[in-house]
């Protein structure tokens, strides 16, 4: 679809706020990407609803994210930002895909055991095919690669099957695409048990930091922060708690572990964590402002989704005929 350049794909869910890992181990770094890539950001409005959410809530949320991703430096001309529910294509594309899935497939998918665990009252029959309308928000842009994290896996593991076993029997419809995993070193540890990723879900709220936390807040949580016996400000894997803030210090000024431990010679934690929050709070800062525009300007952000699904659905639009047509279903 796209001649000379690759497409890379990703969904981001309406829900909860980010938080300073996904801004670190991700988001920041998608400017990048829209230089070597055609990219795709959608809000999946659609997947949100395979829990309970209180409307007016979910359509905040989705200004929000649009806003939020916006304001960390995704540009609207480079890259595509959209909202799913409005690209009809989506929800087409995932019914046919449903009849070229197993359900022992589904079955197996740990986010859906884990869900189905956690939402016992309800577990519909959306949560249990979300994997499959994932797969078609992918393939509907003939997506080659698709950064997600470590937890997605799996679900893209299962888009690959599912196309190419549409392939097989349909040959040359859909690029099967690769998943890109965030880079290790950027991963940033939970504040309170820096053994376990820092998750906006987190029910600890010490334990997370988001990209719209006030300056206090980010200096307090950081202050609490667990630490390791000892006092050396020093990177060592046996020490995962003063390592972790030294990632955050580190990826927030550039400067190497080496550099953060020559600065911090003979300080404790105590200043450490200190400065540490102070760094975060600095950098976070223009991001804040910047959201805080976007969100007082709805007719702005209304535009930017309009345009964004516009764009989206040509291409969109181009793959479910193609699909339809193979299928044998009759075009007029
Ligand atoms: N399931 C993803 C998540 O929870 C969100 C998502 C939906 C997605 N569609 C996608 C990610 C397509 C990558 C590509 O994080």
């Amino acid at each position: 679809m796209f001649k000379d350049q690759k497409v890379s794909y990703s969904g981001v869910q309406p829900s909860g706020n980010l938080t300073i890992g996904n801004y670190l181990g991700a988001i920041r770094n998608f400017s990048e990407y829209s230089e070597q890539y055609k990219t795709f950001y959608c809000v999946v409005d659609q997947h949100a609803i395979t829990v309970r959410q209180v409307p007016a809530e979910l359509r905040r949320r989705t200004y929000e994210t649009l806003a939020l991703y916006m304001a960390c430096g995704l540009d609207p001309e480079k890259n595509t930002l959209y909202v799913q529910s409005m690209v009809h294509e989506h929800a087409e594309l995932a019914w046919i895909l449903n009849c070229f899935t197993m359900f022992g497939e589904l079955s197996r998918m740990t986010q859906f055991k884990d869900k189905s665990a956690k939402h016992a009252d309800n577990i519909n029959a959306g949560l249990f095919t979300y994997p499959t309308l994932m797969a078609a928000d992918i393939l509907l842009y003939q997506t080659d690669v698709v950064p997600v994290g470590i937890d997605q896996k799996q679900h893209v593991e299962l888009c690959r099957d599912i196309a190419e076993r549409f392939n097989q029997l349909y040959p040359g419809t859909f690029t099967v695409p690769q998943p890109i995993i965030a880079k290790h070193g950027m991963k940033i540890m939970s504040l309170a048990d820096p053994t376990k990723k820092m998750s906006k879900s987190d029910e600890n709220p010490n334990a997370v930091v988001y990209i719209l936390d006030d300056r206090d807040s980010i200096i307090r949580k950081f202050k609490r922060a667990v630490t390791d016996s000892g006092s050396e400000i020093r990177y060592d894997e046996e020490k995962p708690g003063v390592s972790n803030l030294m990632t955050v210090y580190s990826c927030f000024t550039g400067k190497t572990l080496e550099e953060i431990e020559r600065e911090f010679a003979g300080c404790g934690y105590g200043d450490f964590k200190l400065a540490v929050g102070e760094v975060t709070a600095d950098a976070l800062a223009p991001v804040q402002n910047r959201f805080a525009e976007l969100l007082a300007d709805k007719a702005y952000l209304e535009a930017q989704m309009k345009k964004g699904a516009e764009e989206a659905s040509w291409y969109a639009r181009r793959t479910l005929a193609k699909v339809q047509k193979k299928l044998g279903f009759v075009q007029l």
